[in-house]
């Protein structure tokens, strides 16, 4: 994990919630996991003094991507670069997903969460492999084509019905499970999302890697704003730092509020 200045190379719309922002990186940046996250500031931007957390979309050679959704101003800001322009970046960060030697993993994705299924995906998946991402509607989709080229199997839902499967990604996730064809799941999305897939992980007893969001103030595990519930081995219960013992954690220790 280092600090470096990072060139903007581009931000494309994707979806209309996200835009891709792609990032030249210098010499000698480390090669991020799948599941990291960087810490972006924009420089001379003193209205946001907070580092902004984002996930690896993708990295390619030396281009560093990000799919980034404007929620606030922090983000709003940062999509406001332009060609040209530095971002400060505190890189790679955080413990990501790991494959470790199971082959058929399912990767759930829903809204901005799917954006680190991608590049999950680009380092993990092949034909043996599924995914399922859900969108609220048609036109917010994006990471669809990118996941497909890696031969997996990617099945599309939507709330409203708009495209793919009108439904929960949990109806095809379930669907798999029942049929023993899913070893690992990774999944990253809103809360209520995570919370299903982790009582489907226990029921069917298959392995899940959640990547979990907290608001973050330092992002290198110094200030404990991140904190969240956890069950110990030993049945206790304590907390983790999302930022630094996550934000990949194991579906059975973790207890949602
Ligand atoms: C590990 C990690 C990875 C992330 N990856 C991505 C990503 O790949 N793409 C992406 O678009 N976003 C991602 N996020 C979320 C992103 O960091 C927040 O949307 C962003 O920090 C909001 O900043 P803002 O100034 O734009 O909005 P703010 O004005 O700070 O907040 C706008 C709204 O978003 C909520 N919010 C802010 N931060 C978070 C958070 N961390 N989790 C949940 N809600 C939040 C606020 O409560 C508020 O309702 C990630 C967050 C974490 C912790
Ligand atoms: S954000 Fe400071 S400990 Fe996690």
């Amino acid at each position: 994990m280092k600090r470096l200045t990072a060139e903007v190379l581009h931000v494309q719309p994707m979806g209309a919630e996200m835009a891709c922002l792609a990032l030249r990186l210098p010499e000698g940046a480390e090669m991020a996991q799948p599941g990291q996250f960087v810490h972006i500031a924009v420089p001379e931007d003193r209205a946001h003094l907070l580092r902004r957390p984002i996930s690896i979309y993708s990295v390619q050679g030396d281009v560093l991507m990000l799919g980034i959704a404007r929620k606030g101003e922090g983000t709003k800001r940062i999509l406001q670069v332009k060609p040209g322009e530095s971002l400060d970046l505190i890189y790679p960060l955080g413990k990501g997903f790991v494959k470790g030697a199971s082959r058929r993993v399912a990767f759930v994705g829903g809204g901005i969460g799917v954006a680190p299924l991608r590049y999950a995906m680009e380092k993990y998946a092949d034909a043996d492999c599924k995914a399922v991402f859900g969108y609220r509607s048609k036109d917010l989709i994006y990471a669809v084509s990118a996941c497909e080229k890696t031969g997996a199997e990617v099945v599309v839902c939507t709330d409203d019905g708009s495209a793919g499967v009108h439904g929960l990604v949990t109806g095809p996730l379930e669907d798999w499970l029942k049929g023993g064809q899913v070893d690992l799941i990774m999944a990253c999305g809103p809360t209520p999302m995570l919370r299903a897939v982790q009582a489907l992980a226990l029921r069917y007893q298959v392995e899940a890697q959640l990547s979990l969001e907290e608001h973050m103030g330092c992002g290198v595990g110094a200030c404990l704003t991140c904190n969240c519930k956890v069950k110990r081995k030993d049945g206790e219960f304590g907390y983790k730092r999302v930022c630094a013992d996550g934000p990949v954690l194991d579906a059975k220790e973790v207890v949602f509020l």
